[in-house]
């Protein structure tokens, strides 16, 4: 008979995967159960605090509902989702970020140079770019799908009085692989904090704050997709985003235009009198 103790606990649990395990799971599993034994060892886990860990994960599984994931929440603002999404990067090619939970499928088709701000109060943002291969070539056809928070820091699911589809829309890139549209700046906005995440971040003694950002999934036959967002270089929270989605080069600059410069070529053309900015940012997609 073999005495299990907190030594050796470790090797005894890996030596009874059977033999048809899946290799994979397998790997991952042992990985997974070495560095929860290490970690119970190194910090002296107590009972308390063991059974505060399960009634923490009770509390997330009972407030999570096919809209609000808050396993995905923690999983973000403990930076495994970015974490995740840095390990499954491709190299050469716009760099992925947090999709986040406000993605809603099937917004309405916009047309290049279409207006996503409508009645919305604030001043126009003028966004363009090309989506390119990594050599640099247009890709026609790919398709951009885009969302952000309305002024007033919501999404629409988020937000009653807004639209379904305010603030999302999807573009299809013509030959020359243009994308562009007007909006308003997205804001800084905090995540959930009326669950148990919300409780790990206070007694963490962190703010819930992400800077603020506009959203793209990006498609294309014969690239890999790309889930990303976008954020302005003078947001305050832009070197501490609490699910850590900011990478250098998904900063960008509004750069102000000044009023009666408004171009030609957008839904809005002729409308735009007074001062606007403009963003230009391209999408460099890595063939799949
Ligand atoms: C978001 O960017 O929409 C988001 C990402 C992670 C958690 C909450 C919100
Ligand atoms: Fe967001």
């Amino acid at each position: 008979m073999r005495t299990v103790n907190k030594d050796n606990v470790t090797e005894v649990f890996l030596s009874y995967f059977g033999d048809n395990t899946d290799p994979r799971f397998r790997e991952v599993m042992s990985s997974l159960a070495t560095h929860l034994h290490d970690f119970a060892r190194e910090v002296n886990l107590t009972h308390a605090e063991w059974n505060k860990a399960i009634e923490f994960f009770v509390a997330t599984g009972n407030i999570t509902t096919p809209e609000r994931n808050e396993f995905v929440l923690l999983s973000d603002v403990m930076g495994l989702s970015s974490l995740v999404d840095m390990i499954n990067s491709s190299e050469g090619g716009t760099s992925s970020s947090v999709l986040g939970p406000f993605h809603i499928s099937g917004a309405p088709p916009l047309a290049v140079g279409a207006d996503m701000k409508r009645d919305f109060d604030g001043e126009v943002v003028l966004w363009e770019g090309v989506v390119r291969g990594p050599d640099g070539a247009p890709i026609e056809g790919a398709e951009v799908d885009i969302w952000q928070t309305a002024p007033n820091g919501l999404y629409s699911s988020q937000d009653p009085d807004q639209d379904t589809y305010s603030f999302h829309g999807l573009m299809t890139t013509g030959a020359d692989g243009r994308y562009a549209l007007t909006t308003v700046r997205p804001v800084s906005y905090t995540v959930p904090t009326d669950g148990p995440v919300g409780q790990i971040l206070d007694a963490a003694g962190r703010h819930p704050w992400r800077p603020s950002h506009l959203h793209l999934i990006v498609k294309a036959e014969g690239y890999r997709d790309l889930v990303s967002e976008v954020f302005p270089n003078d947001d305050p929270y832009l070197d501490e985003d609490t699910v850590f989605g900011v990478r250098e080069d998904l900063v960008i600059q509004y750069v102000s235009q000044p009023a009666g410069s408004f171009p030609d070529g957008f839904e809005l053309s002729g409308k735009v009198t007074d001062a606007y900015s403009r963003v230009d940012f391209d999408l460099v997609l890595i063939p799949s």
